[in-house]
């Protein structure tokens, strides 16, 4: 599948990562969806994709991901504007640093599942007639904290993306022969996500120190592999984690 004249539906397309996302499928002639919550963010990612884009600017909708009536609202605007979905990327996420010994553990514990594992699995369950009718496919976006305990205070999301792992997986045995359902397993992306997640700011250092490469990446080099695993290059790929972690799983 060529992503030109796609509806592709990218969650947390506001920043990082899913902005990238949303301005490379906009170039490959994409109709993108970007779901976000922060509006400045959203217009800015918006202009950046109509200025690159061959066609239609994209559609933005303010939403939630962990609230059920935001996430039919997704795919009902969706479906209302162009009529199908080829595509769902479930991008959106974040971590609350607690600890289990911490009073709101609990707390941090419900939130980090409702955005990073049950909106995509509701989002999932919404977008499956669609998919199937199209072909589709889905690509969520995960972490290499899905196969490697990162530390005191990751433990809610190390859990959230190991649950997202084996979620894609039961999904595209479950969905093929229609669907594919495929993950991409960054390590230290140099996005907004540590500012989201309450990190202090020089924790990008020992980060740098924690891979073989010494190095960060950038959300363009996520991108690359989720474009490869939304088109007819990937037809054959389907429940596969592709990890790009400069080499962390090695230390
Ligand atoms: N950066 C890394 O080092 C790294 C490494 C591995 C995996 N990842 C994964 O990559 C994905 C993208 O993260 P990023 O690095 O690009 O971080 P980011 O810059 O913080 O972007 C996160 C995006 O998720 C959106 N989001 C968060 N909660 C949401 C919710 N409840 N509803 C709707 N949107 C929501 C945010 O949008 P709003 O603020 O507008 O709502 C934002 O667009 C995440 O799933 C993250 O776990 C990141």
């Amino acid at each position: 599948m060529s992503i030109n004249d796609k509806v592709v539906i990218v969650t947390g397309a506001s920043s990082g990562i899913g902005a990238s996302i949303a301005v490379e499928s906009a170039k490959l002639g994409a109709k993108v969806v970007m779901v976000g919550r922060n509006e400045e963010k959203l217009s800015k990612v918006s202009s950046d994709c109509a200025s690159v884009g061959k066609k239609v600017k994209p559609l933005v909708i303010n939403a939630d991901v962990s609230k059920d009536e935001d996430v039919r609202r997704i795919i009902d605007t969706t479906v209302q504007q162009f009529g199908q979905i080829d595509v769902l990327i479930n991008n959106a996420g974040f971590n609350k640093l607690v600890t289990i010994h911490d009073e709101k553990a609990m707390d941090a514990f419900d939130a980090v599942l409702a955005t990073n594992l049950r909106g995509v699995v509701h989002l999932t369950h919404l977008a499956i007639p669609y998919l199937k009718k199209t072909k589709g496919n889905i690509v969520n976006v995960s972490s290499v904290a899905a196969v490697k305990p990162m530390g005191q205070t990751f433990w809610a999301y190390c859990t959230s993306k190991a649950a997202l792992d084996h979620f894609s997986k039961c999904m595209a045995r479950e969905l093929a022969p229609d669907v594919r359902v495929n993950v991409v397993n960054p390590g230290p992306v140099a996005t907004d996500f540590g500012a989201n997640s309450g990190m202090p700011a020089d924790l990008k250092l020992e980060i740098k120190d924690m891979v073989v490469l010494e190095r960060i990446s950038q959300s363009e080099e996520v991108t690359d592999i989720v474009l490869f695993l939304m088109s007819d290059r990937a037809r054959g790929v389907t429940g596969s984690c592709f990890l790009t972690d400069n080499g962390l799983l090695l230390k």
